[in-house]
């Protein structure tokens, strides 16, 4: 079973998934009766007599799995190896939980009871209850494992009780665990910083003594920061090593703390807000974090990511078997230019090439004709759509695509006709200005009022123009965000924000089986493991030039699977950036995720509309394998030089390959495959223009090893030494019985 108690005292617990074991102690202060909840092995599997005998070792200071320090010296402090170390006793470091009592802030933590519950479906839950020595509050640690994933998840319970002596109590902080990475040499960190336009730029490097700081303090997960981090010991590489990870579902300010002590020892600690807010907790009020969670491997980067993408897949996406539609948007077209007439002929252009769902985006509601006004009024715009949007949509329906509708449901314009109504339910402070950023204000989704209305007119809207896909867009960072008539609690409105988006998500859907959200804040801003349970893709970036989007999608695809990477062909050159590329490698660089169509179809030549129909035709006979299957980083910087990724599901084999470059001398020319199975043969079904490049090799039909084409290899025809620039090819391979 996923955790199994290893004494019958109830305080060992080891927390068993398929190939990690993940141990857990409590300990007591002899002297003070204190409890420390210890982590106290993380890493390969271990069978429970081994796990049991470990955790009996970690009491000595030699041993792999590190000194247990929580009874210390002055130079090591109690908590790094703490599942939850708070602000209190013998602690210095960056706590994972800071609460004050009246104007005391420090917390003395015994231990109440602890329970393992099955959940059904392989799941196990274990919960250990602590209580305050004093005052009346209540800390809950759980801990869920499942049989079929190594990722453990983890969260936080915090209760004032009812009937102590009444005390004030103000919560700081409140993580949702910390999570200790075992004794190395060295540490190294893997993570991914960005902007507009350029998110999702991954970071890897030592990491210093010291608190590095991962946050959002924006109200959404941002586009500077992702709410993930890997550890290794600076050895790891794509396909080998031990590889620590730490991502926090959530949607919201954010904070992930990883503390690398003097002394030695690291920790990430990751939960929910950001330093300031501070939120109140009433008699019997009780505030659960976001889920955290862990993941250990010892098969690299690249095994790091198939863990991730596959506990998405299996436990975090709603609809996760359903293969993604081929999208077609019409932003980069039209801009706010959107007419019935013009969008029907970009649909029947879209329909030709083998669209399957069309979005119409901004620029469809109020009076909408640029980025200064009607964010708030959601009917169609009058002198665009004097019928309303019904006939478009039915066009599209007509056409035998799904139809979509762009949406900002969390924004205002000043120039609206709902904020001249409702001036109270933005964001805002007293006193204060309300800074405008595009134009627009944060309306405040924490009200219940708020949400009601946005569930009223999004339900309508779906159920009236029978929507199977909404683009929920998510424009501007929060800016003086305050609740005046909250007073003393308006902090709350960072986290009851994040969890109405969520709700209205949740609700829609319920009412609305057959409907699917995309999530976009500017681009990437708001991609994570938290709004990941209501929506079916994200878009990572504005930013649609291929050469970028291949950094971003590197960076995209380190947690996230490509059946949540939306990715588009748009117009070359580029709108965003300038650069010409030919439409094959705008299109090879977009069937890495859920590909899409971007581009203004009215102005492509017939020669074009006719290679895009046959890429799509291309991209669907294989996307079961890129949006299912098993995602391989193969080789090279990804948009800088050669570089590949290869998909496999059971037999069925995708690689897609690229070189940015045409005069490179330099790289790899053979592109050794990888997770094959060695002992099959594999037909070659497509072998992009190596065929005609490399007699022999790739030749339609021909069958190799797949020991060879692990060992060996192909040789790409993009990958020849000398050519154009931005060449690219699609290989496909399919297990055949010798
Ligand atoms: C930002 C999004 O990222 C774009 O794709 C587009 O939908 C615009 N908003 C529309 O205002």
């Amino acid at each position: 079973m996923p955790v199994t108690p290893l004494d019958q005292h109830g305080n060992l617990w080891a927390v068993m998934t398929p190939s990690s074991t993940y141990l857990i102690g409590v300990e007591l202060d002899p002297v003070t009766g204190e409890a420390a909840v210890l982590q106290k092995y993380w890493g390969p599997r271990l069978s429970p007599e081994a796990a049991r005998e470990a955790a009996t070792a970690s009491g000595g200071p030699a041993t792999p799995w590190g000194a247990r320090r929580h009874i210390s010296s002055f130079s090591t402090p109690a908590e790094i190896e703490e599942l939850l170390p708070v602000d209190g006793g013998k602690r210095w470091g960056s706590p994972s939980l800071q609460v004050s009592f009246d104007h005391a802030r420090s917390l003395e933590l015994h231990f109440v009871e602890a329970a393992v519950a099955d959940e059904g479906a392989g799941a196990e839950r274990l919960d250990i209850v602590l209580r305050d020595a004093h005052h009346p509050f209540e800390v809950v640690l759980s801990v869920r494992a499942r049989e079929d994933t190594d990722v453990i998840e983890r969260w936080t319970t915090v209760r004032h009780l009812t009937g102590g002596a009444p005390v004030a109590v103000g919560v700081t902080r409140l993580d949702s665990g910390s999570w200790f990475v075992p004794d190395a040499t060295a540490y190294r960190y893997s993570g991914v910083f960005g902007a507009w336009a350029e998110e999702f730029q991954l970071q890897r490097g030592p990491l210093p003594v010291g608190e590095l700081v991962f946050t959002s303090r924006q109200g959404i997960t941002s586009h500077h920061a992702n709410p993930w981090i890997m550890i290794d010991a600076g050895e790891a590489v794509e396909e080998h090593g031990e590889v620590w990870g730490v991502a926090l579902a959530w949607s919201g300010s954010w904070r992930l703390t990883t503390t690398h002590r003097p002394e030695g020892g690291v920790s990430v600690s990751a939960g929910f807000g950001h330093d300031g807010p501070r939120w109140t907790l009433g008699p019997g009020e009780e505030l659960v974090t976001p889920p955290v969670l862990g993941l250990y491997t010892g098969d690299g980067f690249g095994a790091a990511s198939r863990s991730w993408h596959e506990y998405t897949r299996r436990h975090v996406l709603p609809a996760p078997d359903e293969l993604r539609p081929v999208l077609y948007n019409s932003w980069e077209a039209t801009d706010f230019d959107v007419t019935e007439a013009g969008q029907l002929e970009l649909a029947r252009r879209a329909a030709s090439v083998g669209v399957e769902l069309f979005v119409v985006d901004d620029g469809w509601f109020g009076e909408r004709d640029d980025d200064t006004r009607s964010l708030g009024d959601w009917w169609p715009h009058r002198k665009r759509f004097p019928q309303g949007l019904r006939a478009l949509m039915d066009g599209i329906h007509g056409m035998g695509m799904r139809a979509g509708l762009w949406v900002e449901p969390e924004m205002v314009n000043a120039d609206s006709e709902l904020y001249r109504a409702h001036p109270d339910w933005v964001l805002h402070m007293e006193h204060r200005r309300r800074d405008e950023k595009r134009q627009q204000l944060v309306l405040n989704f924490a009200r219940d009022d708020v949400r009601d209305w946005a569930l009223a007119w999004l339900g309508d809207l779906v159920a009236e123009l029978d929507l199977d896909y909404l683009k929920w867009d998510m424009n501007r960072p929060f800016t003086q965000a305050g609740w005046p008539e909250r007073g003393a609690a308006q902090d709350r409105l960072w986290i009851d924000y994040t969890r109405n988006v969520y709700e209205v998500m949740a609700r829609l859907r319920q009412a609305h089986p057959r409907l699917r959200i995309e999530s976009c804040s500017g681009g990437g801003g708001r991609v994570d493991l938290g709004v990941l349970r209501h929506t079916d893709e994200f878009w990572p970036s504005d930013n649609t030039d291929a050469r970028d989007r291949q950094t971003i999608q590197h960076g995209f695809s380190q947690i996230y699977p490509p059946c949540t990477m939306s990715a588009w062909v748009t117009d070359s050159p580029n709108i965003t950036v300038g650069r010409s590329m030919p439409l094959r490698y705008r299109f090879h660089v977009a069937m890495a995720g859920v590909l899409g169509v971007g581009g203004d179809l009215a102005a492509w030549p017939q020669a074009e509309l006719s290679e895009a129909a046959e890429l799509i035709e291309q991209y669907k006979s294989v996307r079961h394998v890129i949006q299912h299957g098993r995602l391989y980083r193969l080789a090279g910087t990804p948009g800088q030089e050669r570089s590949a990724v290869q998909y496999v599901l059971d037999g069925d084999v995708v690689a897609l390959v690229y070189n940015p470059a045409g005069n490179a001398k330099r790289g790899p020319r053979w592109l050794r495959l990888a997770g094959l199975d060695p002992d099959a043969r594999y037909e070659v079904v497509l072998g992009g223009d190596a065929a005609e490049t490399v007699p022999g090799r790739l030749v339609q039909g021909s069958r190799w090893h797949g020991s060879a084409l692990m060992a060996v290899g192909i040789r790409p025809a993009a990958w020849e030494p000398v050519g154009a620039d931005h060449r690219s090819d699609m290989v496909v391979l399919r297990r055949v019985t010798p």
